[in-house]
């Protein structure tokens, strides 16, 4: 309009132009937003491909909520896991590297994996920044109703909220996850051998893990090791609903965990992965193993020359791709 003003009173227009140019004019107003808008779209879409997604974990489109797991067939090539790592909110530069970890390797075939960090309800102010902000960056945070503690039921925690968590959305598959597993933030998973190991087992009342004690070979006999241990979703919902683990959940988790399934009759499906799973070499004992190449998980990963060790064995830098903005001997 204002613009319509200052041109009229140069050419003195008649009020028929008056009206064609109004018109004209908001049509190309009209013409250019529309452009501005499909331009803003496309830009929309690149900044969404280039955000999570490609940088951190697997795969985000895993999600339970994206339609084409509307479809519950059950074949091999839509296996769904859910790990769980589960530590604690300061471990900034742990995650960071299990970040790294899980975010390069090549996502297996046949199956969604998704990593996500379990902690306890945050305590600090500063966690309220730096947490939020990594999920508004990663996304890969699930924070439980419960109190930090070690032996004090974070593992019952865990299970038992999950199918709430994962189950409020009707467009999700059922079962949102075939396997759920639970790992400690020094323990190295390679998800393809673990894929692998999975194909072939039954999706349901599984528990699979590194048999305790370490000597033994028996999954009947006690129960499988913190390092990580997956169950069938069926037993999530048991966990979820059965009196049993509720009775008694204090004391060390996994071993804790090894008597509800004993008492509750569960995992009649059992799988030892030792010696796939094992202890990281040093300092040796009856639960370690050489690093091999048949490896699913290397455990207490304690520090920082321990990964090193570990990653370097497994090649993961192999894949770097060559360019001349950088050069590592
Ligand atoms: C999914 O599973 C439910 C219950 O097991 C069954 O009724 C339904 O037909 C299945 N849907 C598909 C698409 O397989
Ligand atoms: C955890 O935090 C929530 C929300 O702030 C609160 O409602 C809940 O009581 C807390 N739970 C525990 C066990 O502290
Ligand atoms: C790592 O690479 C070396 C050299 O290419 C090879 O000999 C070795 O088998 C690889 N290790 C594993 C675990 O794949």
């Amino acid at each position: 309009m204002h613009l319509y003003t200052n041109s009229q009173s140069n050419m003195k227009p008649s009020n028929a132009d008056q009206a064609r140019r109004f018109i004209i004019s908001c049509f190309l107003i009209l013409i250019f937003l529309f452009m501005l808008a499909s331009i803003n779209q496309v830009r929309f879409r690149d900044t969404l491909q280039c955000s999570p997604a490609t940088t951190t974990i697997i795969d985000n489109s895993i999600s339970p909520t994206t339609p084409s797991h509307t479809n519950n067939n059950s074949t091999p090539d839509n296996l769904r896991i859910l790990i769980g790592i589960l530590t604690l909110p300061d471990q900034y530069l742990r995650r960071h590297l299990l970040r790294l970890v899980y975010g390069t390797q090549p996502p297996p075939s046949g199956a969604k994996i998704e990593v996500k960090f379990i902690f306890c309800n945050l305590t600090k102010e500063d966690q309220k920044i730096l947490v939020a902000l990594e999920i508004m960056r990663y996304d890969d945070v699930i924070i439980l109703n419960c109190k930090e503690n070690m032996n004090k039921g974070k593992t019952l925690s865990y299970f038992s909220s999950l199918p709430e968590l994962l189950l409020d959305d009707v467009v999700s598959a059922y079962p949102p996850y075939h396997y759920v597993m639970k790992t400690d933030d020094d323990t190295y998973l390679r998800l393809n051998s673990l894929v692998e190991s999975l194909k072939p087992l039954p999706r349901e009342d599984l528990y699979y893990g590194y048999v305790i004690p370490c000597r033994s070979m028996d999954p009947f006999v006690q129960y499988m090791s913190g390092m990580g241990y997956l169950v069938s979703w069926d037993i999530v919902e048991w966990i979820r609903d059965s009196e049993i683990p509720r009775k008694q959940f204090e004391g060390p988790e996994d071993k804790v965990f090894g008597e509800w399934m004993r008492e509750g009759r569960k995992g009649k499906n059992r799988y030892n992965a030792k010696w796939s799973m094992y202890n990281f070499p040093e300092p040796p004992t009856a639960c370690t193993h050489e690093l091999w190449p048949d490896t699913t998980a290397v455990h207490l990963l304690k520090n920082q020359e321990k990964w090193i060790r570990t990653l370097k064995y497994f090649n993961v830098t192999h894949r770097l791709r060559p360019s001349k903005l950088y050069h590592i001997p």
